[in-house]
């Protein structure tokens, strides 16, 4: 199993990232690969809405995403990591998404399926300091949306509500229980 983590928080270890290396722990353990991507390190620019994606099922921005794309391509399971800002994704998550806008040109323009019947699958993990209930709604659809766009099946999402300073979810070792098996259940295959 190769898993590529996508790190959407520009707290470095803070909620979301500890919560994400619970959930890789036991990939690693089983044999897997984890490969983590801070995307707030990257020079990642928005999408632009060109259409220079459309007839080739290319992004033409030249920067950082060309690495990120060949390992979220090389990977089978993939884990977008967003804390929840304002109700939705981080912005960092968010210009990764609306980069998958080349994918979705390949899959509904092109008619090109990717890795088809492979079995890829992709999650969402995510914290919020509040604890409404519909805290995670916003992220849930856009990360369902942009992994159908890049052709990876949405396996589910791991959410955690009411923390909010950066280390606050090492005090709820429930929380980080259930992220580990989260993992475990990732894979097993389970989900
Ligand atoms: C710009 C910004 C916007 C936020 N918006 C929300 C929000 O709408 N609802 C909420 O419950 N928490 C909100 N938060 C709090 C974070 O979601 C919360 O602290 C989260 O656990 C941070 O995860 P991290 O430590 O991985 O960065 C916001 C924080 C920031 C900095």
């Amino acid at each position: 199993m190769k898993m590529a983590v996508l790190l959407g928080s520009p707290r470095k270890k803070g909620n979301s990232e500890t919560l994400a290396r619970a959930v890789a722990g036991p990939i690693e353990q089983g044999g897997g690969t984890v490969e983590y991507i801070r995307l707030n390190d990257r020079n990642l620019r928005p999408c632009q809405g060109c259409g220079g994606c459309d007839k080739s099922g290319d992004c033409i921005i030249k920067d950082d995403m060309a690495e990120i794309y060949s390992v979220v391509d090389a990977a089978d399971r993939l884990l977008l990591v967003s804390p929840v800002y304002f109700y939705g994704l981080s912005a960092q998550c968010k210009i990764f998404g609306d980069r998958m806008q080349a994918k979705w040109a390949r899959k509904y323009l092109l008619k090109e399926r990717y890795r088809l019947g492979e079995g890829r699958k992709g999650y969402l993990l995510s914290s919020a300091a509040t604890k409404g209930k519909r805290i995670f709604e916003c992220s849930i659809l856009t990360a369902r949306y942009i992994f159908d766009a890049m052709d990876v099946e949405y396996g589910g999402e791991f959410v955690v509500k009411g923390v909010d300073k950066r280390k606050a979810v090492l005090e709820y070792p429930g929380e980080l229980q259930g992220a580990e098996e989260f993992g475990k259940d990732i894979l097993a295959g389970r989900i």
